[in-house]
């Protein structure tokens, strides 16, 4: 049914209700809900608005266009509430005033309007049913253009010199006979092209010591992409995916579009973990065993031998163990296995990975190793999406993986490295109230703040200072209260503006 009424306090858990009741399926032919969404709470709004005061201008006005552009692409459907003023300035760290003025020029604009008892609510404007759907705050960095002074949110790196200088000059890693190739062929690789797909199964083999042949590779745009794709193959709209929690934004995001149920279990717990397959028997299972995104801890060999006994106990279930940050760490302990090269007779334990973290985001390119069953499955969803990864740059990557892999893990090692030392010093030396591991491998620290502040009210107040993290619950699946405790650190600036942001947010009165 539509006129789901938002009693949850974050938006993932109305959606998550909608979706499971098939509300896409169900939507009216007419342009707008006959019977919408009743009303969003203020800390879940708060989440849509992401970063909407990190730009030049009075804050009613930035407020006002951020929640018109939310109404413009229906993420606040037609006929929604919006939250009381009051609520609504706390959860934002302004004033009431703010609230209201924002407000009045949504009304004098034609997009909302306030009828005495009945609050202010959003009113029919051009937008689509189409549009109505879950988005994550988390993304609002790279989809928007506001400017912050630090930004600790997106763990994204710096091209690695030799990847920079490989896409300046591609004959500097591949011959004229091998460009020629490339451009004698249609271009069309839903698969990915024959020499990156054998390139990554010969890191898979040699690095990770997992024998892969590349017909059990396809590569895909970014590890992002190869998430979509296994939960558009495996899931089916309403059934249940369990995923660490808190975990990686983009696949809680992937599973909300798909009208999936995320269903969260503590990092490293396998007491949950086994508990939720055999109360959910769900179609898949989401985790990050190495350097947990946001946690950065390693799930130990023996609890990845006990995931392995569950793999083999719930055949049914594809297991992924996404890599992404695998490669990235922070100690000099040796590697942990992946879990697929634990044990060669586990067919439903897939693994995902991406150069995204190690080399550039801006490659987009990520792979999934799995049975060639399930690649078969995964190219005809690729090529329904894309056609394909774009294929001359596939060319530059695996002459890259081929020849300089080490040397750039190693260049991306000593970058990172005196990143976390900076960040964990200066919040050892500012912030020596929260708490945090150091993180043993990855991009992020994992920080409670000190009672019981709200991580929400927190990153709203550390926006006025110019300086943007996540809030923990955009990374749980169940809007964990502990989640909202946490932020999430990225520490990918350079170690003076990582210690200069630290700094800025020890000035900042922690909300109740
Ligand atoms: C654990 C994990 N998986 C997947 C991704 C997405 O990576 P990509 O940029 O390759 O799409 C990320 C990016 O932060 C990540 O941390």
């Amino acid at each position: 049914m539509i006129g789901t009424v938002l009693t949850e306090p974050i938006h993932g858990e109305v959606a998550r209700t909608a979706w499971a009741d098939g509300m896409l399926a169900r939507l009216p032919a007419a342009p707008f809900p006959e019977t919408p969404p009743a009303r969003i709470t203020a800390a879940a709004l708060a989440d849509l608005l992401g970063y909407w005061s990190a730009s030049d201008g009075p804050l009613y006005r930035l407020l006002a266009t951020r929640l018109g552009r939310l109404a413009d692409t229906a993420e606040l459907p037609t006929g929604l509430r919006l939250p009381p003023e009051r609520e609504l300035a706390t959860v934002l760290s302004v004033s009431r005033n703010t609230v209201a003025m924002a407000y009045q020029v949504l009304r004098d604009e034609g997009m909302a309007d306030s009828r005495q008892g009945s609050g202010t609510r959003i009113v029919p404007h051009q937008c689509t049913p189409a549009g109505v759907h879950r988005a994550n705050g988390f993304f609002t960095r790279i989809l928007g253009t506001s400017p912050v002074e630090a930004d600790l949110t997106l763990a994204t790196v710096e091209c690695a010199p030799q990847v920079a200088a490989a896409l300046e000059d591609p004959s500097s890693v591949l011959s004229a006979a091998a460009r020629r190739a490339i451009t004698a062929t249609p271009g069309y690789f839903p698969y990915g092209l024959p020499d990156l797909r054998a390139a990554i199964a010969g890191m898979l083999t040699t690095r990770h010591d997992l024998p892969t042949r590349p017909e059990e590779v396809i590569v895909t745009t970014g590890a992002q992409q190869a998430l979509d794709l296994l939960i558009r193959c495996e899931v089916v709209a309403g059934q249940p995916v369990v995923t660490e929690d808190p975990t990686f934004p983009g696949v809680l995001d992937a599973l909300h579009r798909s009208g999936a149920r995320p269903v969260g279990v503590p990092v490293g717990d396998m007491t949950r973990l086994e508990r939720a397959l055999a109360a959910h028997r769900p179609p898949l299972v989401y985790l990050v065993p190495t350097h947990q995104n946001p946690v950065g801890v390693s799930l130990p060999l023996t609890a990845r031998r006990g995931v392995l006994a569950l793999a083999k106990a719930y055949p049914d279930t594809v297991f992924i163990d996404d890599m992404t940050v695998a490669d990235l760490p922070l100690t000099d302990d040796p590697a942990l296995p992946l879990l697929a090269a634990l044990d060669s007779c586990t067919p439903n334990v897939v693994t995902v990975g991406s150069l995204s973290k190690t080399y550039w985001g801006g490659l987009r390119t990520g792979w999934i190793r799995a049975p060639q069953g399930i690649i078969a499955r995964l190219a005809s969803a690729k090529a329904a999406a894309d056609l394909g990864s774009t294929a001359y740059q596939q060319a530059i990557v695996a002459a890259l993986i081929a020849g300089r892999n080490d040397e750039i893990l190693k260049w991306r090692a000593d970058w990172l490295r005196p990143r976390c030392a900076a960040i964990t010093a200066a919040l050892r030396q500012y912030l020596p109230a929260w708490q945090w591991a150091c993180p043993e491998g990855g991009l992020s620290i994992w920080a409670r703040l000190p009672g019981n502040a709200d991580a929400g009210a927190f990153t709203q107040a550390a926006l006025r200072k110019c300086v943007a993290v996540v809030p923990g619950r955009l990374l749980s699946a169940t809007g964990d209260a502990d989640a909202r405790r946490h932020v999430r650190l990225a520490f990918v600036l350079p170690p003076d503006q990582l210690t200069a942001a630290i700094k800025t947010l020890s000035a900042i009165d922690l909300p109740p």
